[in-house]
């Protein structure tokens, strides 16, 4: 996607230095800034302090650490407990461990001495493909856009939580793809952006629609519910950390709400995902392991100062107790559809299979 009108990735490898450079999330909207992670610990860091963030490139993200850890060469127990390292930096979204899964499986059948190449090499993979399947659910979202508008010239008005576009993955998004995909078809779309507290990803969502020339419009989270009732809102979608195998979704906490505003105003409820977010291993959304954040996330506002500088203000006392679950679970029936990299289908196991029939029984 674009930044000040040039295409630019999340991420972007160097093989050859066997390092990577990422946008610090943590700096956005207020500033640009690339950083160079070096070593396994800055990946992993990069990943729990989320200047990475976002299910797919997270997965990414951790893919390439496993690379960056690897050096010249590797054994089982050096593979192992650098997977374990990454694999311990955030519970919930899937894509972290399936990126993970997938190099360990590959390299353990390739010699010590060949494994950093072909780490480079299956991370790249992993990126490559995240952008190929975030451009397929783009395309695939576009056609259910067609049922929404009933009218030439129509504005189609959609609502977004969390930020699930380009910035959380390596190119175009998931949620968002479908939003780009209309827009650059010429299909006019404003798009309402869920503040979603406390770590306010939404201004994250805001910033790349700008970038990308996307007219849209941030409200706090608790406006949502107000704009549905009063016929504001034509759809909302959003993407997916976790698919459990009977269509249930963990995401951003407080999509939750919006599903069950959507049921009670006869609105579409969809969610975007690629394979590496469906776990067929997890039967219901029960199984998936949500993320306690820090309270400080809550305690904490972040923004500028008057001088234009990264400050933080406490607008709770540090020994406030309060609870910071970073997700929630949205059940199968909340769910309009499901959209994939392979196409549309119903939030259900036997809609996810008709898709993926390689899953069946495995
Ligand atoms: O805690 P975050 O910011 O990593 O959470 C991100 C989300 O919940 C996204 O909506 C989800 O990962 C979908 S990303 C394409």
């Amino acid at each position: 996607m674009n930044i000040n009108g040039i295409p630019t990735r999340t991420l972007r490898a160097h093989p050859e230095q066997r390092v990577i450079d990422i946008i610090d999330q943590t700096r956005l909207p207020h500033a640009l800034h690339w950083v160079r992670l070096t070593t396994l610990a800055e990946a992993a860091h990069a990943i729990r302090a989320m200047q990475v963030r976002g299910a797919p490139l997270i997965g990414a993200t951790a893919a390439y650490g496993l690379a960056i850890a690897l050096g010249t060469t590797a054994d089982d127990t050096h593979l192992a407990s650098a997977a374990a390292v990454l694999r311990s930096t955030r519970p919930t979204a899937v894509n972290l461990h399936w990126a993970l899964a997938r190099m360990e499986k590959v390299l353990r059948t390739v010699p010590p001495e060949l494994r950093c190449a072909a780490a480079w090499a299956e991370a790249e993979a992993i990126a490559e493909e995240d952008v190929a399947q975030n451009a397929a659910i783009g395309q695939h979202g576009l056609k259910l856009w067609n049922d929404l508008i009933v009218a030439d010239g129509q504005t189609l008005n959609i609502m977004t939580h969390c930020n699930a576009g380009w910035l959380a993955t390596v190119d175009w998004g998931t949620a968002l793809s479908p939003v780009y995909a209309a827009h650059d078809a010429g299909v006019p779309v404003h798009v309402w952006v869920s503040e979603t507290r406390p770590r306010n990803q939404g201004l994250l969502t805001a910033w790349e629609l700008e970038q990308h020339g996307v007219p849209h419009t941030l409200i706090a989270d608790n406006a949502a519910g107000l704009l549905m009732r009063s016929g504001k809102v034509d759809a909302v979608i959003v993407g997916a950390d976790r698919i459990a195998a009977n269509g249930d979704v963990a995401n951003k906490v407080g999509t939750y709400l919006k599903a069950l505003a959507c049921a009670d105003n006869g609105i579409p409820f969809y969610v975007a995902a690629p394979r590496s977010t469906l776990d067929f291993a997890c039967a219901d959304g029960a199984d998936i392991p949500i993320e306690e954040r820090d309270g400080d996330e809550f305690r904490l506002v972040h923004g500028l100062d008057q001088h234009g500088q990264p400050a933080a203000l406490r607008q709770l006392p540090a020994g406030e107790d309060v609870a910071n679950p970073a997700f929630d679970v949205t059940p199968n029936w909340l769910v309009k559809a499901i959209i994939t990299e392979r196409g549309v289908c119903p939030a259900s196991q036997a809609g996810l299979l008709a898709l993926y029939p390689e899953e069946a029984g495995v």
